[in-house]
């Protein structure tokens, strides 16, 4: 008998992270209006979800340390839409900055490795969830929308390859809390089309909804498009990416670049998915902040139509 198989999803939606997974990397200090005007002309470019920055502590992350800053100048500037814009927030102080500024759309992140939650959050696999654990309840409390990151979801540099039921459980955890949708990173970009099916198959199994996950790639190896490729296969309608590729986190060992938003947007145009975003006002807003940053962006798509535009 043949099984009918789901084809692509005719909407996907991309959830933006550059301006806080980009910018946490940055050896630069970027000033707190080129990062207003990043998110601006971001929004202006139709992506629906912008991801501004993080309420971390300023020591782990000085990149980010003009967090409320940044927010007070967007809320000034554009109301209730920069309050939708998410925050991410590891614990309760986080959470009381976001609170402070009426921000609506937070996100924990935790991690399925036990060297990562250390290195990346002075915690246990355990202890990180009872960090998150008051954080998620206030937060839904007060009205918030709470996302949730699984970090080294497909491999991590200290530990190798990581069991998809040790993800699951901490995935899983997460749901228990009370988050909406949960990110399964590839913080280090060594995941393959392969893993990824078997991931979102094991979370299904899980009895978890393909419209809670979503999946944020980092393109280390240059296989991010094709595991997005999986993802779609497999259901999943939510895609992290960042304009340009920027990216990284400074507590993983080898995570670069995110997947280039452009890289998404032409992917998923030619396989005729909708997904609203205006391809030219990106790349442009790339090859603005590449000048800010005082480099190329590494995304291919950036660089092919910045060379066509220039010939
Ligand atoms: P800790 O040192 O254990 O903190 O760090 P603590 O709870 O012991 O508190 C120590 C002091 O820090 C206290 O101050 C707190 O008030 C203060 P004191 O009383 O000593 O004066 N503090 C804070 N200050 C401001 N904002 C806060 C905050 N929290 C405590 N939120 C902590 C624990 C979680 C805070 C720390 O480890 C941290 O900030 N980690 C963040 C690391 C990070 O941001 N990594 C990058 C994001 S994750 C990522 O990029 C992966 C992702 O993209 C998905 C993927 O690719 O996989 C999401
Ligand atoms: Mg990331």
């Amino acid at each position: 008998m043949v099984v009918p198989q789901p084809g692509p999803p005719e909407r996907v939606t991309i959830y933006e992270v550059g301006p806080r997974d980009g910018l946490q990397n940055e050896k630069a200090l970027v000033p707190v209006e080129v990062k207003a005007e990043f998110v601006r002309r971001l929004l202006a470019a139709g992506l629906p979800v912008v991801e501004a920055t993080s309420f971390v502590h300023p020591k782990w992350v000085p990149q980010l340390a003009d967090a409320a800053e940044l927010m007070s100048t967007l809320v000034a500037d554009l109301g209730d839409l920069a309050r939708n814009l998410p925050v991410l927030v590891p614990n309760e102080r986080g959470l009381d900055r976001a609170v402070a500024l009426d921000l609506r759309h937070v996100a924990v992140f935790a991690s399925a490795t036990e060297t990562f939650a250390a290195r990346n959050l002075n915690r246990t696999l355990e202890t990180q969830l009872d960090m998150f654990a008051p954080t998620v309840a206030r937060a839904l409390e007060a009205g918030m929308d709470v996302r949730g990151y699984v970090s080294m979801c497909f491999g991590d540099p200290w530990e190798g390859p990581v069991p998809l039921q040790q993800v699951v459980a901490v995935g899983t955890r997460l749901l228990d809390l009370g988050v909406g949708q949960l990110s399964l990173g590839d913080t280090i970009g060594v995941a393959t089309p392969g893993h990824v099916q078997a991931l979102v198959a094991a979370f299904t199994a899980a009895g978890v909804p393909l419209d809670r996950l979503a999946l944020h790639f980092h393109d280390t190896y240059g296989q991010a498009l094709a595991n997005v490729h999986a993802g779609l296969a497999a259901g999943v309608t939510t895609y992290d990416a960042s304009a340009g590729g920027l990216g990284g986190c400074p507590y993983a060992r080898s995570a670069t670049g995110n997947l280039a938003t452009e890289d998404l947007v032409w992917f998923l145009t030619g396989l005729g998915i909708e997904h609203g975003v205006d391809l030219d006002a990106v790349v442009a807003t790339s090859d603005w902040m590449a000048e800010q940053l005082g480099r190329p962006s590494p995304s291919a798509v950036v660089r092919a139509l910045l060379d066509g535009a220039a010939e």
